[in-house]
């Protein structure tokens, strides 16, 4: 197959897919689980195309997504693409199930297991659901076959759904995905995002998640971003993370005791390894100021320069 490198064939692969789409759907209806990822977000604009009001968009909100997150998903497809969405505030059943849990792992199983419940739930609400649409991409594929992850988005749906799959974007690479997502018109910021994991903020929220220190990351990572993207090219991956430890600073002439936010930047080509992006001199001291003076409960902004490997990129 042709590799997807400009509008011209963007264009042709999504006519092609739409043409596919309605082939197979008929006049039934597809379920999609909508994150806001590059991935389903391009799958959402596609299907939207193909079977309109067909298509039901879910999108839930578990309170570990990026300051602006949610709203930009309503916005875009909900506001300007008129797509049939629903939007789930799950942020208090979460944080419920996760309050006082350390051990990453338990975490993450605790947000994926919520994740699909939810998702169950709603579906179960809804009727005449024959389809489950998914943003699986090729290299989902190929790291499934090869054992090296069982990727989310390969080799089962969530017990209890039985439906057929729509998959219109399993045979792209990334690179592709993007190009199609312009050719949808989806806006750069969702188009060009970074990685972000599926757990989310919980992964840079160590240890057990708290709201006050889950709502610094958040107000925290939005400062770092909204600095470094000024920076031409931006890096490949960039975050703020707060691990659960506080240390002493002064305030009003008294203990202060708050946390560190971390700062990171990386580049790499496919993240099993990565270098630390240089960021300069001004631009880190507008970062620092900016978190100290902006977010509560911060009294240190550290910039964790490590290599990976030995460090991963995440905290978690
Ligand atoms: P580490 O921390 O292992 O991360 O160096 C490598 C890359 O993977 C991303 N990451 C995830 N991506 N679901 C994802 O889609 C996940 O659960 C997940 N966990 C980590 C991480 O952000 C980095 O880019």
């Amino acid at each position: 197959m042709e590799r997807i490198t400009s509008p011209e064939l963007a264009q042709a692969f999504i006519d092609e897919q739409i043409a596919a789409v309605r082939k197979q759907v008929g006049d039934k209806k597809v379920l999609l689980a909508l994150s806001g990822g590059v991935d389903s977000s391009v799958v959402a604009a596609l299907l939207i195309k193909a079977i309109g009001d067909q298509l039901v968009c879910v999108h839930v909100n578990h309170g570990l997504l990026r300051k602006g997150e949610p709203e930009q998903v309503i916005r875009v497809f909900k506001e300007e693409l008129g797509a049939n969405l629903i939007y789930v505030d799950a942020v208090d059943r979460f944080l419920g199930k996760l309050a006082g849990v350390a051990d990453p792992e338990t975490k993450r199983k605790i947000i994926g297991k919520e994740f699909i419940d939810v998702f169950a739930e709603e579906a179960s609400k809804l009727e005449g659901i024959k389809f489950l649409g998914q943003g699986t991409i090729y290299p989902d594929i190929l790291e499934s076959k090869d054992g090296i992850k069982a990727h989310h988005n390969v080799g089962g749906l969530p017990e209890g759904l039985d439906f057929e799959l729509v998959e219109p974007i399993k045979l792209l690479y990334k690179d592709e995905v993007r190009v199609v997502g312009k050719a949808l018109g989806l806006p750069d910021n969702m188009v060009y995002r970074q990685p972000f994991p599926g757990p989310g903020l919980g992964v840079r929220c160590t240890g057990a998640i708290t709201r006050d220190r889950l709502e610094a990351v958040r107000e925290a990572d939005a400062i770092f971003r909204e600095e470094i993207d000024k920076i031409d090219p931006t890096p490949w991956q960039y975050f703020v993370a707060i691990p659960d430890v506080k240390s002493t600073g002064i305030k009003d002439g008294k203990r202060y005791m708050g946390w560190a936010a971390v700062i990171r930047a990386v580049q790499t080509k496919d993240a099993v390894t990565a270098k630390s992006v240089e960021i300069p001199w001004t631009t880190l001291c507008t970062i620092r100021d900016r978190i100290i003076a902006e977010v509560p409960g911060i009294n240190r902004v550290l910039w964790d320069f490590s290599d990976k490997p030995v460090a991963t990129i995440e905290w978690e």
